[in-house]
């Protein structure tokens, strides 16, 4: 069936540029920042930005929330801790190392597709 494999190519293509834009841009310097925050503040040990780890990646993270306003909740939860949202058993320690601000802005850099 030629045009359904067509119609189910562009469906795919059309997915894939929409899951590639990103929900708000973020300044180069703030990108660096929140890398940082990432790669110094032991979210690695359960994360990664795009493949296995225990924790849900960012990029799957910033897929679920695409388009959904919830910069300060996210924030909050990275901080204060969060469970039950990505699996059973799964939990994602309370990180009050952070100061509200870097919360907020790896909170941004996860919503603006963790690039
Ligand atoms: C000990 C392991 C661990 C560490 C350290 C950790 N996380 Fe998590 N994180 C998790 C797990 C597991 C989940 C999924 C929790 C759930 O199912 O609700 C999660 C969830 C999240 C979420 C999604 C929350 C939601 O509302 O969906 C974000 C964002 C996040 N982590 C960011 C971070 C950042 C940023 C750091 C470092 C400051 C970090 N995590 C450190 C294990 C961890």
């Amino acid at each position: 069936m030629p045009t359904l494999s067509r119609r189910h190519l562009i469906l795919t293509l059309t997915l894939g540029a929409a899951a590639s834009m990103t929900n708000a841009e973020m300044k180069p310097a703030d990108v660096t920042a929140a890398r940082a925050l990432f790669a110094n503040n032991g979210c690695a040990n359960c994360h990664a930005i795009n493949g296995k780890a225990d924790g849900p990646t960012m990029r799957d993270i910033a897929k679920r929330y695409q388009g959904k306003k919830i910069s300060a909740e996210l924030a909050n939860r990275i901080r204060d801790g969060s469970t039950g949202r990505w699996g059973p058993s799964q939990s994602h320690p309370p990180q009050g190392i952070l100061e509200p601000s870097e919360a907020k802005l790896l909170a941004d850099w996860v919503l603006s597709g963790a690039r």
